[in-house]
């Protein structure tokens, strides 16, 4: 028998493996740098849609080229009545969160995509952006669904970020709430080879289209040690209900080994810059709005400094976005979906940069079952 040929075994989960090349992002340990830009400075000049186009096509737009990029989300952002049944079918069953009906759509409007099997730079531009603004619409879709409403129809007038919420709540939003939702997706949209975006790579590595490994990628996010830290985190929030109930929560969670939904990171070790960028934003807000709203961000801050003075850990981005959108009156399920409504644009770029220069990703695994056995 001839064996498989020998590599270094690698630590659990990958971990500090690099596993390609590209040039979309680079996670720093205090910065999170998009195409050479910081999301610091992004988040206080720039919009979504900005970055989109930045991730998407490559480059800082001129204002020509955003306007044009712009004028082709808000064009593409209503779905075909097939979709909206689908999502009028799905979104009360009770077995499904939204992250399910999300991916259940994004990959039934596959179906109706005219460039659906077309992996051309130019087809999957234009794949890119109806996707990015669809699924922004599912979403509100969705929850006009769940709330008995009827469905709000997308308004071309509003950003991408305002139009997200007025779809989801049938309400135009504050300036204020427009520009946190604005910053929260700017500081979502793009992560290098995290789970998701892996996994969109690995999908689109096999010459598969665009949807699917978006689809792919929606499942990988979904999950709580990923994108569902954010509804996790809010939820923990909720069970923990006061301030005089944080330090014994922690302790218990501490000695029997719960981990703290919204810390940690497996690559940024002194704190996740976007989690401070956030923080402020939705702390402002909350101070705004009074004390039933700040009382969720001093249980939190008790939270984040108990973690930090026993543990060393601190919180990533998913903490102070599920306390923000919680005060912003958002339901904690639609949470990690408004995340897809971001990341489906680093994810798009990834599944381009894959296919622009594609090789299979097969791995090899560390085989520790039995040999020689006689059937
Ligand atoms: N609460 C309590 N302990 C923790 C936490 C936490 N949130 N995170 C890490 N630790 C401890 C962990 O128990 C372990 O301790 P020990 O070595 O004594 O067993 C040590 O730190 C290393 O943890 P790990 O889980 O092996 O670290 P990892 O690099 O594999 O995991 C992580 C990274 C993000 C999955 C993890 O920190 C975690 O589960 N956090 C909670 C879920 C979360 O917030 N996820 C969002 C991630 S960032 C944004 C995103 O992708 O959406």
């Amino acid at each position: 028998m001839t064996s498989a040929p020998t590599a270094p075994k690698p630590k659990a989960g990958l971990e500090g493996i690099i596993a390609g090349d590209s040039d979309i992002c680079a996670v720093e340990q205090d910065t999170l740098i998009y195409r050479g830009y910081s999301i610091g400075e992004l988040s206080e000049k720039a919009k979504f849609e900005d970055v989109a186009y930045l991730l998407l096509a490559g480059g800082k737009p001129s204002a020509s080229e955003l306007e044009a990029f712009n004028r082709d989300l808000v064009a593409e952002r209503s779905l075909p009545d097939d979709a909206i049944d689908i999502i009028k079918r799905t979104a009360t069953q009770p077995a499904a969160h939204p992250m399910d009906v999300l991916r259940t759509v994004v990959s039934y409007l596959a179906h109706f995509d005219p460039d659906c099997q077309d992996n051309s730079p130019e087809a999957e531009l234009r794949k890119s952006k109806r996707l990015t603004a669809k699924i922004a619409t599912i979403i509100g879709h969705m929850q006009n669904v769940i709330d008995g409403r009827d469905i709000v129809k997308p308004d071309p007038s509003l950003s991408h970020a305002g139009n997200l919420l007025y779809m989801m709540r049938g309400e135009k939003p504050t300036a204020e709430e427009e520009k946190i939702i604005d910053v929260s997706l700017i500081l979502y949209a793009e992560h290098d080879f995290n789970a998701s975006t892996f996994t969109g790579r690995v999908i689109a590595g096999t010459l598969s289209d665009m949807h699917g490994a978006v689809a792919g990628a929606i499942a990988a996010l979904k999950g709580p040690l990923h994108g569902g830290a954010n509804e996790a985190a809010m939820d923990m929030l909720k069970e923990i209900g006061s301030i005089e109930n944080v330090e014994p929560f922690m302790q218990n969670a501490f000695a029997t080994k719960r981990k703290i939904m919204g810390f940690g990171h497996r690559v940024y070790k002194n704190g996740d810059h976007r989690a401070s960028i956030l923080h402020g934003l939705g702390r402002a807000y909350a101070d705004n709005k009074g004390a039933d709203a700040q009382k969720w961000f001093e249980i939190g801050e008790k939270v984040q400094n108990i973690m930090s003075d026993e543990k060393g850990i601190f919180p990533n981005v998913d903490f102070p976005c599920g306390m923000t959108y919680f005060v912003m009156g958002i339901p904690v399920p639609q949470y990690t979906p408004i995340f897809v409504a971001s990341r489906i644009t680093g994810w798009c770029a990834h599944i381009m940069e894959q296919h622009s220069n594609n090789r299979l990703i097969r791995p090899l695994s560390n085989y520790t079952g039995p040999m020689g056995l006689n059937w």
